[in-house]
């Protein structure tokens, strides 16, 4: 099931398989990923502006469908064990990025893929049943499509998932799935790879034991697990954070809810739910439009019994 790395090329800095494509800057795809310099900057300046209940203001008298739609999937995440739900962040992240780019996309200012696609393009084989887990906006979707041989994605969150679908009308065809809660849903042995970027970072700690177990039992044995988390690694990454919260705040306006641990605590756990590690690269600095501190991306692997 797990590819080997002679079938990867890397031209121009971009991962590819031979005989497939998963350019990371795609001039075709339907919603734009991709903001300029100036865009960013006005994106941010845009989220910085105005209070967390002003931007939720805006987006309720916009869309009062939402409340209700914000208000059932809590309910639902809450009745599964979830803590916290963020989808009315994301959602004012997206209204947010349409202000400045009309066909704007969740992420659109993020950038930071290069890294752990090149990690999925190297580890999940082209023929493999994967599920992408909290796809959001469909950025990193457009990605993983052409890598796999069919692909399930899903999120919370309907509304989000129209997104996803939106961004993705022109790939082959993908499944779509409304999830909550901590992957309880899944089914046994069912993928060959579980691909999660920026999603694992919202669960605390014994959040994540139970939706690592989960994903666990929902993989083949072999099958593999590849997640992006942030983690506390180096000097002053710590105060950097918290530069991170003092300038974008909490709550509403910005999904700033991020459970961060040093990564031999999300080693820990992965070993725990029954996962080895195959591989770890931290993302570099440069791979980003925004100042940040990069993201520890894990390939991991359910062992085999023997
Ligand atoms: C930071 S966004 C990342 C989106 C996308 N993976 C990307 O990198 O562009 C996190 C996504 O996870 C989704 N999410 C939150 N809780 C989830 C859960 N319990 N199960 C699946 N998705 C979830 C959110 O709705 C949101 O779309």
């Amino acid at each position: 099931m797990i590819s080997t790395h002679d079938e990867l090329t890397e031209r121009d800095g971009e991962f590819t398989r031979s005989g497939t494509s998963a350019p990371l800057n795609d001039d075709a795809a339907p919603v734009r990923f991709d903001a300029t310099e100036e865009e960013s900057r006005r994106i941010q300046a845009l989220a910085g502006s105005s209070r967390g209940s002003m931007r939720l203001a805006r987006l309720l008298v916009h869309q009062p469908q939402l409340v209700i739609h914000a208000a059932k999937t809590a309910l639902r995440g809450a009745s599964a064990g979830l803590r916290a739900d963020h989808t009315l962040s994301w959602l004012i992240h997206v209204d947010t990025v349409r202000q400045v780019i009309p066909n704007g996309g969740m992420g659109a200012t993020w950038g930071g893929l290069d890294t752990f696609m090149s990690l999925v393009a190297k580890h999940v084989a082209p023929t493999a049943h994967a599920l992408e887990l909290g796809c959001g906006g469909g950025r990193v979707t457009r990605h993983i499509r052409p890598l796999v041989g069919t692909l399930v994605a899903n999120d919370v969150s309907d509304r989000i998932l129209a997104e996803a679908r939106a961004a993705t009308v022109d790939l082959a065809p993908i499944d779509f799935r409304v999830t909550y809660g901590l992957g309880d849903d899944l089914r046994d042995q069912q993928f060959d790879a579980v691909i999660g970027h920026e999603l694992l970072m919202q669960f605390d700690f014994d959040e994540l034991l139970r939706f690592c177990s989960n994903i666990h039992r929902s993989l083949k044995p072999g099958g593999l697990l590849i997640a992006s988390v942030y983690t506390f690694d180096d000097p002053g990454e710590m105060a950097q954070h918290m530069g991170m919260i003092r300038d974008h705040g909490a709550g509403a306006r910005s999904p700033f809810r991020v459970h961060r641990m040093p990564r031999r605590t999300y080693q820990d756990i992965f070993e725990a739910c029954g996962f080895e590690v195959v591989e770890v690269q931290r993302s570099r600095a440069d791979e980003y439009q925004a100042k940040k501190t990069p993201h520890t991306n894990f390939v991991l692997r359910r062992r085999v019994e023997a």
